[in-house]
């Protein structure tokens, strides 16, 4: 098989690259990421000598550099992760989430549909479906809950859902779309809330709350998003949507009071800020339809995956101090300069 993953440089997608290459040794992958400030090849670099895999640098709203990608590899998976994915920039500039969430993801189905895959999948979200009062721990999002955007991120990515499902009914491209909730583990870009208060806090910075931190999110390890998506891939049906979760809810203070234990900090260095603009009160995916159809579970309990997240940070210092000190930007021209002929 061959597959491509586009935004395989980033956080999720680089987690999944590292999965396939392994759970799968005889398919091909190749990695289609423009490398925006989100995108890190370092995070490639076991995979970079294995001859399954490919790197290419390139924007997926570059039908000419896709097509031809297409062309050339004779695809049979497109997984595409490739996103601007940080609800606060979208607040601030939402025009470059249109573009490559939306336009991006059109670029892609329309090669898809000119070269022929068996599958091309989306990488979706559970903020699709909006919120989720805080008074009512019964509610949960199925695949049923309707679309209801409320951030510039989330809007772009139900657009591209929604053209998704519309490329399936009207073309007959064989979709498949997975709706995640929260990701945590390995790889995640420092300004996303655990990242974010794990490294603040060993500097011993203030931790920056929004609001008052009662916000609840649906926590999963990222290695258990990827193994759904394998599943999906594989054994899900064409044209379906599968929502994947752990039913991990925690409030944003649950989580940073587990990191500041963990790491031994104190408490004080909490520091409530202003909050976010049309903050989405709380996210928890009902995930029984991929569990049933796809035997799908998570392994990793949050106990255990924040542990091993905190100590993934903790050894892996100069992967996140290359990002904050601005380095890693200069790390493809360096290493890879004469490589992007690939493009
Ligand atoms: P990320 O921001 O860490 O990575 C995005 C990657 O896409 C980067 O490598 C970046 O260089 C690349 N990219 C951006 N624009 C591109 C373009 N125009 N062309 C090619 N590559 C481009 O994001 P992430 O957190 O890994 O999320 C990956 C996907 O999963 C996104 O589609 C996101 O919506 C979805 N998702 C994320 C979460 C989460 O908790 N992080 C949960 C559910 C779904
Ligand atoms: O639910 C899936 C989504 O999860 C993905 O689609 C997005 O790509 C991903 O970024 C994430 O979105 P969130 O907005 O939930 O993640 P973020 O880490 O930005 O924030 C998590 C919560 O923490 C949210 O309630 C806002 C709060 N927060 C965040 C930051 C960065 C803070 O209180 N302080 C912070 O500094």
């Amino acid at each position: 098989m061959n597959v491509l993953v586009t935004g395989g440089a980033g956080f999720i997608g680089s987690n999944f690259v590292l999965q396939i290459l392994k759970e799968h040794p005889t398919y091909r992958v190749v990695c289609l990421d423009a490398l925006t400030y989100a995108g890190n090849l370092s995070t490639l670099k076991p995979v970079m000598e294995n001859d399954n895999f490919k790197f290419v640098k390139g924007d997926i709203t570059d039908r000419e550099l896709v097509n031809k990608l297409f062309e050339e590899e004779k695809l049979d998976f497109v997984v595409n992760f490739a996103a601007e994915s940080h609800v606060d920039r979208s607040i601030e500039d939402p025009g470059i989430f249109l573009r490559t969430n939306i336009l991006g993801t059109q670029v892609l189905m329309d090669a898809s549909r000119k070269y022929g895959v068996k599958r091309f999948h989306q990488v979706s979200t559970d903020e699709v479906y909006g919120d989720l009062p805080l008074d009512r721990p019964d509610l949960f999002f199925t695949e049923e809950t309707p679309i209801h955007a409320s951030s510039p991120y989330s809007a772009s990515k139900a657009s591209a859902d929604l053209l998704v499902q519309a490329y399936h009914r009207t073309f007959g491209l064989p979709i498949t779309i997975s709706r995640c909730s929260n990701n945590y583990g390995p790889y995640h870009f420092p300004e996303k809330l655990i990242p974010l208060i794990i490294i603040r806090a060993l500097n011993d910075e203030p931790l920056p709350i929004y609001g008052t931190g009662e916000n609840v999110r649906d926590w999963l390890f990222v290695g258990d998003h990827c193994t759904a998506i394998d599943l999906i891939l594989h054994k899900g049906r064409e044209g379906e949507v599968y929502n994947i979760g752990g039913h991990n809810e925690k409030t944003n203070l649950e989580v940073v009071k587990a990191i500041l234990k963990e790491l031994e900090k104190p408490e004080s260095l909490i520091t409530y800020v202003k909050d976010r603009s049309g903050h989405d009160l709380r996210y928890a995916i009902d995930p029984s339809k991929t569990r049933s159809e796809l035997g799908w579970e998570p392994t990793t309990l949050f106990d255990e995956g924040i542990k091993m997240t905190i100590n993934w940070y903790l050894d892996n210092r100069s992967w996140w101090n290359n990002i904050t000190s601005g380095d890693y930007k200069d790390y493809y021209v360096n290493m890879y300069g004469d490589r992007k002929g690939e493009e």
